[in-house]
């Protein structure tokens, strides 16, 4: 479907939904919106920050609680060394840069992934960006940094293990609570809804456990040119879906759908 043909289609349809409480954001397409333009790679992820800018604002506007990003994946380490330098150079100015606006726009940041091998001035930023903004009530800007869902389920996994050699934890008390509690997100609700841009469509070790109920929505725009349009598109599209939960019919789509 052609980018226009799928905004006409997400925006002019009825709603039948509520907004998402909680919208995730695969940003994907920063190499190909590039390379569409004989620039180097570097140049579309920097765009790509601009990007999450826009999308930030956008999800004030919208007045979603939630938004995570995933800005680097574990595997991210295995890109050419100068791109993972770009990459966590474009980090740190984003923090740098944007902690002042996202703190006076109360937005609390969150930073989910494994910190244990970052460097310590990564480390010690991304500790700053939680500590500075924790008392804000807005928005919750999750970042997804070094992050890997079965590492993250891996390290519950392990937690959960030491518990019952020490003889703290009986085995036959764990179970999907009990793992929920102890990933990185255990104190934020499950992602109502997943974006990827790029046409990509698949997670990439992305909320594996979180995505359990999700809706997806593939956006056929690479990531630099994501704006408000297109978050308000896919939260449109988002609002069609039937969300069943592996029950039956919620008394809501019963009434809509003869
Ligand atoms: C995927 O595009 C994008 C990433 C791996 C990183 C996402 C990063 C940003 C949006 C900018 C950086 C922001 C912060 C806060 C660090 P790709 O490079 O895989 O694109 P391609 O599939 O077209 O090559």
């Amino acid at each position: 479907m052609a980018e226009s043909d799928f905004l006409e289609m997400a925006t002019t349809a009825p709603e039948i939904g509520a907004a998402p409480r909680h919208v995730a954001l695969i940003m994907d397409g920063n190499g190909r919106w590039a390379a569409a333009r004989g620039l180097p790679r570097f140049e579309g992820h920097r765009r790509g920050v601009e990007a999450l800018r826009r999308a930030v604002r956008a999800a004030i506007d919208l007045k979603i609680s939630y938004l995570t990003v995933y800005s680097f994946s574990a595997e991210n380490w295995a890109r050419p060394r100068e791109e993972v330098q770009s990459l966590l150079g474009l980090l740190h100015r984003f923090i740098r840069n944007d902690l002042a606006e996202l703190h006076g726009n109360n937005v609390r940041v969150r930073v989910i992934g494994a910190r244990a091998d970052l460097a310590p001035e990564i480390a010690d930023l991304l500790r700053e960006a939680e500590q500075v903004t924790q008392a804000n009530t807005g928005l919750t800007l999750v970042v997804a940094f070094n992050y890997g869902a079965r590492q993250e389920i891996a390290a519950a996994a392990r937690a959960l293990a030491e518990m019952v050699a020490e003889g703290r934890l009986d085995p036959e008390k764990i179970d999907a609570d009990a793992i929920a509690a102890r990933l990185d997100t255990a104190d934020i609700p499950d992602p109502d809804l997943i974006i990827r841009t790029s046409g990509e469509q698949r997670l990439s070790n992305f909320l594996l456990w979180q995505a359990a109920y999700a809706e997806f929505v593939f956006l056929p725009i690479l990531w630099p040119d994501f704006d408000h349009a297109a978050l308000v598109a896919a939260i449109a599209e988002y609002k069609h879906r039937d969300r069943r939960f592996g029950r039956v019919q919620p008394a809501r789509s019963a009434t809509t759908a003869s």
